[in-house]
């Protein structure tokens, strides 16, 4: 096996998934304290299925090679059955929790595409780059493309709030790079910091609608900053201005480059509980994950 090596290396260095340059790797998270030890599987591994699809990201049909996100999970490993979600890491520091009931997994139905069939009709390796909302006062930074492409036919995701129509986390996602297995129960467990309610009902709300971008204390996503170190958020915004930030877009985002999407439908309800997380997380280490 070639590419285990320097994948396992990248993963005992850094704690984060290796780069998915021939394949993805698919690892159990291990109980604290324990190393992970990650699978890569190799694209040549997998046998590529051709499907015309919606793709969320460009609001049109393609033509893609690649296979389910399910051929994947079988082609890694045997599930455990206390593992019964995915975390679905990607090359942008996202990371989104993917229940893996059939019944989520037959409504998500997502594909890793490797290659996209061109207006020529070959097919190439080359994914169009994704730019949300052109606007003369907001034009963001492209998302671009690796080895493959995460392709979700609509805004579905069954973790976020009912009624949330303006956000989706796969909106954002770009290369997948590795696949998590965890127990969800477990892993909330991790963050519940305090049995406070009104923390808890925050812990919630950090779980529906920022989880797939940010992490805490050095654990979970990476695409924007985490919200306990080095500088815990709570202590520079309030929960007003929290909410604001969360709610619209900056003015200034074009010439600065954000990329973080408005949720419009967020209430101060919401946002002050979410605080009240914020600032219990930064008082205590995560607790550890017993699955
Ligand atoms: C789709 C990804 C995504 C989601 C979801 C997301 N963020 Fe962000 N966030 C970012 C990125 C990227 C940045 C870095 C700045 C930028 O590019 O906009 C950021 C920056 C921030 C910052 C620091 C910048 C500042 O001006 O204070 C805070 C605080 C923040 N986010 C809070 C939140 C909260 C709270 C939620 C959930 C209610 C959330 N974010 C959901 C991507 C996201």
């Amino acid at each position: 096996m070639p590419h285990l090596a320097p994948a396992l290396l990248l993963l005992l260095a850094t704690g984060a998934p290796p780069p998915a340059t021939d394949g993805v790797a698919v690892w159990r998270r291990p109980a604290t304290g324990a190393k992970p030890a990650p699978v890569v599987v190799g694209w040549s591994s997998l046998k590529l299925e051709e499907r015309t699809t919606r793709d969320v990201q460009l609001g049109v049909e393609r033509s893609y090679r690649g296979v389910t996100l399910k051929a994947l999970l079988l082609a890694a490993a045997q599930r455990t059955p206390s593992e019964d979600t995915a975390l679905l890491h990607f090359k942008n520091g996202m990371v989104v929790p993917v229940p893996l009931d059939e019944a989520t997994l037959g409504r998500l139905d997502l594909f890793v595409a490797r290659v996209v069939k061109d207006g020529t009709g070959a097919f190439v390796e080359r994914f169009d780059n994704v730019v949300h909302e052109r606007s003369p006062w907001m034009e963001q930074r492209a998302i671009t493309f690796g080895t493959n492409k995460l392709v979700a036919k609509d805004a579905f995701h069954p973790g976020l709030a009912a009624g949330t129509t303006k956000f989706t986390p796969w909106a954002h996602v770009d290369t997948l790079t590795g696949v998590e297995l965890v127990n969800a129960a477990a892993l909330n467990q991790t963050m519940r910091v305090s049995s406070d309610a009104r923390v808890l009902q925050g812990l919630g709300v950090f779980e529906q609608r920022c989880q797939y971008c940010h992490g805490v204390r050095g654990t979970g996503a990476s695409f924007g900053w985490d919200f306990v170190k080095p500088i815990p958020v709570h202590t520079w915004r309030d929960a007003e201005s929290l909410l604001y930030h969360v709610k619209f877009r900056k003015l200034a985002g074009a010439e600065q480059g954000l990329l973080m999407p408005p949720q419009p439908d967020t209430t101060i309800d919401e946002v002050r509980a979410l605080w009240e997380w914020m600032k219990a997380v930064s008082a205590n280490e995560l607790r550890p994950y017993a699955p």
